[in-house]
């Protein structure tokens, strides 16, 4: 059979990682956490002095780590010029920079190449998750999944999951990130007109994943 693509997109909190982990694990495909790029990016400017608010400082740099994703669904990795980040790019300082330097043309430009050049090496198939993933990387995808889910309910998620927050610094952080990433220029946050919408406020992440994997089932 020819490899499934499944783009994921969605604002923070709608249960994305989760969702794609478990339908990857679930039909043997490959799974990519594009969020994690953009964080790991991130994180290098912040070790290596870049000023994140400096565009300009972003773009000259952005060509010099090297930025590894593993995609196996159960155990998925991220390497910065071969340093293990999985646990610093979800420190605070990272996630208050990460919409900032993700709106760097330049920036996308290469994740974007990144991601392209991972999807199609999946033999199988890969499950993608983002925010740009139906509407820029992959347009071609089976299927694309939009994510939704109430801002409450996000920030219950996020900050069970975040260290050292509270439930309305969580939240409002959340909705800045969702605005800036819905906000700027290039390849913004977005429902690509032919992706299925789920709320998922008032389902559990078993549902979730079922509804998902119908879908692919259909598309196969
Ligand atoms: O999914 P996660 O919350 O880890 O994403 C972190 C940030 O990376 C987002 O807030 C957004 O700024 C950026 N991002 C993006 N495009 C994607 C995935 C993430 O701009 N496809």
């Amino acid at each position: 059979a020819k490899p499934v693509i499944v783009a994921i997109d969605g604002p923070s909190g709608t249960g994305k990682s989760s969702t794609s982990k478990a339908v990857a694990a679930q039909l043997g495909l490959s799974y990519l956490d594009t969020g994690a790029q953009y964080r790991a990016i991130t994180w290098w400017m912040v070790n290596n002095g870049i000023d994140t608010d400096d565009p300009s400082a972003v773009a000259a740099v952005t060509g010099k780590p090297e930025i590894v994703s593993g995609t196996d669904p159960k155990s998925p990795t991220i390497t910065v010029d071969g340093v293990d980040v999985a646990g610093p790019i979800r420190e605070q300082d990272v996630t208050s920079r990460v919409s900032a330097v993700s709106a760097v043309p330049e920036v996308r430009t290469r994740i974007t190449e990144l991601q392209r050049t991972i999807a199609s090496a999946a033999v199988t198939g890969i499950v993608v998750e983002g925010r740009d993933i139906g509407t820029t990387v992959l347009p071609g995808a089976d299927l694309k999944i939009f994510l939704t889910a109430s801002p409450e309910a996000r920030a219950a998620r996020r900050s069970g999951e975040l260290k050292g927050a509270d439930l309305n610094t969580t939240r409002e952080a959340l909705i800045r990130r969702d605005a800036a990433d819905s906000g700027r220029k290039t390849s913004p946050l977005a429902k690509a007109g032919d992706a299925v919408e789920v709320d998922t406020t008032e389902l559990t992440l078993q549902q979730v994943v079922e509804c998902v994997v119908t879908l692919v089932e259909e598309k196969r």
